[in-house]
């Protein structure tokens, strides 16, 4: 994936307003080829995470990666079988998680928010670099924290399938249907002015 927006893109999305176009051609597909993908362009990915802007710079987010196939087999444990269905062809999982406390040991009340900017980076370098990237919330976070042995002071957010883009037949009839981009609310819908509900004029 690069960010030429194709027909595809555009056949679902079209901004009210001038836009990068690696906005609207990140999305999230399910179809995986089954391809490795190579250590510097996971460095890549995971260097865009890493500049992600955050509270106090705490820089709370951290990343644990399966890219070994017995790495791979471990997460699919914890990871919803409705999602393993599909990402179980991913070359690269990922866990991301925060630390919600920071060195003076008083809460970190935006490690959550930087954990999703820098997620949120890592899936736009992803896209720049020809990759797909899906989220997933469907996990059994305890079992995951168990299994990876992730410290109590530690939140679990989402697990991320990074890979290529694999052809859409290769889905069963559940996902094919849903393979496209999604759109989005309206601006109007989002922003308000001055007062919350209020439109912007
Ligand atoms: C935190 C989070 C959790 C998600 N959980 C799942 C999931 O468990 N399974 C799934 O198939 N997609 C999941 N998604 C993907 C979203 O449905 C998808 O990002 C959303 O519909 C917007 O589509 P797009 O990413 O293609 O733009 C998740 C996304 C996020 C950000």
């Amino acid at each position: 994936m690069s960010s030429a927006i194709t027909k595809e893109i555009e056949a679902h999305r079209q901004p009210d307003h001038e836009i990068h176009p690696q906005f609207l051609t990140r999305w999230s597909p399910r179809a995986f080829k089954e391809q490795e993908v190579p250590d510097d362009v996971l460095h890549s990915v995971f260097e865009a995470a890493r500049w992600a802007p955050s509270g106090s710079n705490l820089q709370p987010w951290r990343y644990i990666i399966a890219h070994t196939p017995e790495q791979r087999s471990r997460f699919l444990e914890f990871i919803n079988p409705f999602n393993v269905e599909w990402c179980q062809k991913a070359p690269v999982l990922a866990v991301v998680a925060s630390q919600t406390k920071a060195a003076n040991g008083n809460h970190n009340g935006s490690h959550a928010f930087d954990a999703g900017t820098s997620w949120g980076y890592l899936a736009l370098e992803a896209a720049n670099q020809g990759l797909i990237t899906h989220a997933m919330g469907g996990f059994d976070k305890a079992k995951a924290r168990e299994i990876l042995h992730v410290p109590d002071e530690y939140e679990l957010h989402a697990v991320i399938a990074i890979g290529y883009r694999g052809p859409k037949e290769s889905l069963s009839e559940r996902y094919l249907n849903r393979e496209f981009p999604s759109s989005r609310n309206p601006v109007s819908d989002m922003v308000f002015e001055a007062d919350f509900g209020q439109k912007w004029s």
